[in-house]
C-alpha cells in the first residue's frame, strides 16, 4: 500500500480508501491490483504483462494507452545513476505517467497547482497515474530497486520537460515503508 505524506502539513495517510480519495482530489489516480500473481524478481517482462493483461487492457481502453512495458531498475543496472538523475528533477510530460509497481518501491513527488508537494511512496501492488502536465519527480529508495509496468499513449510523450524550479532539492525523499530485497544468487 502507498504511503502519502505532506510533511509540512503533518499529513500522513496509509489507509487505502483515504489515500485513494485524497490523491483523487489532486487528480491523481491510485489503485491496487492483486499482488503475488508473479514473482517480481524472476518473471520475464512478458510473464508480468500477461499476469496483468486484464487490468492493462482496461487502462488502454479507458485512457488511450497504446503500449505497455516493464522497467527494471537495480543497484547494478547499467546507467542507473543517469536514469535517476533524469527522474529526480521536477518535470512534466505531455502524457500521463502510469506505473504499476511489481517489485520494490519508490517515491513520487507531485507539485500541485495549489502549491502542496505531495509525497507518494509506492509499493508492490500499487498503480498510480499522474495526469499529463502535472509537475512531479521520482526517486528510488536507498536499495535502488523497482520493477514496474509502464503504459504509454505515445512514447514520445514521455519526454521530460524540466521546470528548473529547484523545488525538488527542497523535498528529499524519505522512505517510510517496509522493504525486503533479496539479491538473487546470479547477481551476487
Ligand atoms: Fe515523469
Amino acid at each position: 500500500m502507498a504511503i502519502v505524506t505532506i510533511p509540512e502539513k503533518g499529513i500522513r495517510i496509509e489507509a487505502y480508501e483515504e489515500a485513494r480519495e485524497f490523491l483523487a482530489s489532486y487528480g491523481i489516480v491510485y489503485a491496487t491490483w492483486g499482488k503475488d500473481r508473479v514473482d517480481g524478481d524472476s518473471a520475464t517482462p512478458d510473464e508480468i504483462l500477461s499476469a496483468y493483461a486484464g487490468e492493462i487492457e482496461e487502462l488502454k481502453r479507458d485512457g488511450g494507452y497504446t503500449t505497455a512495458d516493464v522497467i527494471d531498475m537495480r543497484p547494478d543496472t547499467p546507467g542507473i545513476e543517469s536514469m535517476l538523475e533524469k527522474f529526480r528533477k521536477e518535470h512534466t510530460h505531455s502524457e500521463d505517467e502510469v506505473r504499476y509497481t511489481v517489485k520494490g518501491r519508490g517515491i513520487f513527488h507531485v507539485h500541485s497547482n495549489g502549491g502542496d508537494v505531495i509525497s507518494i511512496e509506492v509499493h508492490e501492488g500499487d498503480l498510480i497515474s499522474i495526469p499529463r502536465g502535472t509537475r512531479h519527480w521520482f526517486n528510488l529508495c536507498g536499495e535502488k530497486r523497482i520493477r514496474a509496468i509502464r503504459l504509454f499513449q505515445d512514447r514520445s510523450g514521455w519526454t521530460p520537460h524540466y521546470t528548473d524550479s529547484g523545488i525538488d532539492s527542497l523535498h528529499q525523499p524519505v522512505c517510510l515503508g517496509p522493504y525486503y530485497f533479496q539479491v538473487s544468487e546470479t547477481r551476487r
